[in-house]
């Protein structure tokens, strides 16, 4: 889906000519603190606020008619006590806002945010009020482009949309790095919505081609590559399938010769559990097994898009998981790219074993200074904490550090979780020198335990999205379905990162 527009103009409200002006409203310290409204507005604030229809209660909209003179409406929006905002709960006033316009055909949208400069913020938390308001309004306008022969109307109607500009502000907000998330959210979403039979292994390295800049080096091994390279393991899972797989590697270089950090991201198009096969119900949703490689995806189109100064290889293992007369059996054992030789107890622990040799393709070929895997990896992810936290394991508790600070500032919330050197009795073998599955009890943490086999001294972080990447019950500015988490939060990570490098830049406060 495409994304409108974003600036940032020196103009006031009563001057410009757009659909809809949005105007935030505190519940307290009201019509006053709008400096950027003309008399007009002003005084039609007043009797609105005055009649009691609308007191800026958090998330509370109101559509004020304008006749005759500028802008053509106005939306209120509120967002509850001043001393009450955050950056989340102005994300969520702006879904809100959001949800209010869906319903009316604008092309243009301009916010007055002024009044929100005067915000504290945390420390995480290093962009505007305005940024977070429209980031929350942007996420929440996302439609997948249903394939309907009727109602072509319905998946456009929220696309009218076409330019957002942000009227004159003291701190002004980053529109520029606004549309980059924005744009690498939707790709994602629109990644991990494509039905497995239109989004194959080599269809989303296409897509992962036409989405990085000309500064990503990307080069794409096939079937043979892959053998001939000995990763024993991801190709144990692709044999079920006809489908060709592909190992996806995207290099960004935008700091010079330094190690890179790796990210790796699980990117299995379709989970029918193999010959282990899943029931029946709920099966539909496997095309969201490759979340991990989208996000990958999308985080390096992001990189590329924003000249970010740092070393980052992003490697995508990319197959389907299906029975096919070639398909792995349990009982197999497979050998690895690290040289392991691993037991397959399930076929349905498939993401180990294709995210196991990624990590040590990045081992061996670009000498990272850390692995970052992210992957839908466990059921028992979504039942030890829902749809709300990525659960995260690693070695390296300064590099989960970070990624905990990026989690707080982008809401896409990490949880971690322990791993125990008594994991490891979970996952030994008889014949082999691990096995890939260790039975219900623990899934979360062995599988993490299973990864870190594979990360031996790199500092490694593990992010298990099962719970996160798709979701049941909708969100304030994510509708049910997909929700293209990992890009903001890796993005995060690594702007931090960027900062600390760059000492002359001028932090906000
Ligand atoms: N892709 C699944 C994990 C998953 C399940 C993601 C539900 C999202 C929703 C993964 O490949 C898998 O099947 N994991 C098994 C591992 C088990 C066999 C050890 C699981 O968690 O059941
Ligand atoms: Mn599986
Ligand atoms: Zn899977």
């Amino acid at each position: 889906m495409t994304i409108p527009s974003i600036a940032s103009r020196s103009l006031i409200a009563s001057k410009i000519q757009t659909d809809a002006l949005l105007l935030p409203m505190y519940e307290d310290a009201q019509v006053r603190s709008h400096p950027d409204c003309g008399q007009d507005i002003r005084k039609q604030l007043k009797s609105v606020l005055a009649s009691g229809d609308f007191s800026g209660r958090h998330g509370q909209t109101f559509l004020l008619p304008v006749h005759a003179s500028r802008p053509d409406r106005i939306l209120l929006v509120g967002l509850g006590k001043k001393n009450e905002v955050t950056a989340e709960r102005l994300r969520q006033a702006g879904a809100k806002a959001m949800q209010a316009l869906a319903q009316l055909k604008i092309a243009s949208l301009a916010v007055a945010g002024a009044v929100l400069n005067e915000l504290p913020g945390s420390p995480e938390e290093t962009e505007t009020p305005t940024f977070y308001l429209l980031e929350g309004a942007l996420l929440r306008r996302y439609r997948y482009r249903k394939q309907t022969t009727s109602d072509p109307e319905d998946s456009e109607n929220r696309c009218s949309l076409k330019s957002v500009v942000i009227l004159g502000e003291r701190v002004p907000t980053d529109a520029r790095l606004l549309s980059v998330v924005i744009e690498a959210n939707y790709l994602v979403r629109d990644l991990v919505l494509t039905p497995a039979n239109h989004l194959s292994p080599s269809d989303l390295a296409r897509a992962a081609k036409n989405a990085v800049g000309p500064d990503i080096r990307i080069r794409v091994l096939n079937r043979k590559a892959i053998a001939r390279e000995g990763m024993g393991a991801f190709l144990g899972v692709a044999q079920g399938s006809h489908a060709e797989p592909k190992l996806i590697v995207m290099e960004y270089r935008g700091a010079g010769n330094g190690a890179p950090v790796a990210v790796v991201g699980k990117a299995i198009t379709f989970d029918s559990g193999g010959i282990s096969l899943k029931p029946s119900e709920g099966m539909e949703k496997m095309k969201y097994d490759m979340a991990g490689g989208a996000a990958v995806i999308g985080l390096m189109q992001a990189l590329s898009r924003l000249k970010l100064k740092c070393n980052v290889v992003g490697i995508v293992p990319a197959t389907e998981n299906l029975p096919g007369g070639r398909a792995l059996r349990p009982g197999d054992v497979v050998t690895s790219l690290s040289g392991k030789t691993i037991e397959i107890i399930s076929t349905d622990a498939e993401g180990r074993l294709i995210v196991a040799d990624a990590m040590t393709y990045a081992r061996r070929h670009f000498s990272p200074a850390a692995i970052i895997d992210i992957a839908t990896l466990t059921g028992a992810c979504s039942i030890a904490l829902g749809q709300e936290a990525i659960a995260m394991m690693g070695n390296d508790s300064r590099l989960m550090q970070r990624l905990q600070r990026a989690g707080a500032a982008t809401y896409e919330r990490v949880w971690e979780m322990p791993l125990y050197d008594e994991l490891r009795e979970h996952l030994k073998s008889d014949v082999a020198d691990i096995k890939n599955a260790g039975g219900r009890k623990g899934s979360l943490v062995a599988a993490g335990y299973f990864l870190r086999e594979f990360a031996a001294d790199t500092p490694w972080v593990h992010l298990d999205i099962a719970g996160t990447a798709w979701i049941d019950r909708e969100k304030p500015y994510f509708a049910k379905g997909a929700t293209g988490i990992g890009v903001r939060l890796l993005l995060d990570f690594f702007r931090q990162e960027n900062a600390g490098k760059q000492d002359t830049k001028t932090k906000r406060t």
